[in-house]
């Protein structure tokens, strides 16, 4: 079974919320789905995972520093995470408010990873965004992109 880890970051609950609809949703797409908060990952769990899937809150445009803190840990693995599937998703208070450049900052260390990345062009197209708590528009970006996932893990693991 391929194994999918939801990770966040979130002070008010909203990255939150999103992190559990991608998990349930992608759980229907039967994946073994892990969801945990940043603060209970430890940077060498990042292995056990085919699927890596991260929320951050919009800060200042980019991820929070939980998150980046853990992406910088993860050099000690570089090139081991190679080839497995990223993803990304955030709560922003304001339209524009550096929501997609967020993503794009987790993106680009998966990149860097040489992670498999996908978009939606039918939807939120780096990745699901919510403005503040998720409201129906943003919980139906997060059951989009776990089918987007799911799809694609699919065809590389052929399950
Ligand atoms: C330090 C800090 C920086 C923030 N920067 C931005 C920002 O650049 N753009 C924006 O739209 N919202 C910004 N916000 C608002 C949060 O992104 C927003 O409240 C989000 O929904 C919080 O998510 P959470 O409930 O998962 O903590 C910022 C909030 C904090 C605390």
């Amino acid at each position: 079974m391929t194994r999918a880890l939801v990770t966040f970051f979130s002070k008010s609950g909203h990255t939150k919320e999103m992190a559990f609809f991608i998990s349930e949703n992608l759980k229907k797409d039967n994946l073994d789905v892990n969801i945990r908060p940043i603060d209970k990952i430890k940077v060498d769990d990042l292995l056990k995972f085919e699927i890596i899937l991260i929320g951050s809150p919009t800060y200042y445009g980019v991820m929070a520093k939980e998150i980046k803190e853990l992406l910088d840990e993860s050099v000690r693995f570089h090139g081991q995470l190679k080839g497995k599937i990223g993803g990304a998703f955030t709560s922003a208070a304001n339209i524009g408010g550096g929501n997609e450049t967020t993503i794009l900052s987790i993106l680009n260390a998966f990149l860097v990873h040489g992670m498999i990345i996908t978009g939606n062009p039918f939807g939120d197209h780096y990745g699901p965004v919510s403005i503040g708590k998720p409201d129906n528009r943003a919980k139906d970006q997060c059951v989009q992109y776990a089918k987007i996932i799911a799809e694609l893990a699919k065809r590389i693991y052929r399950e």
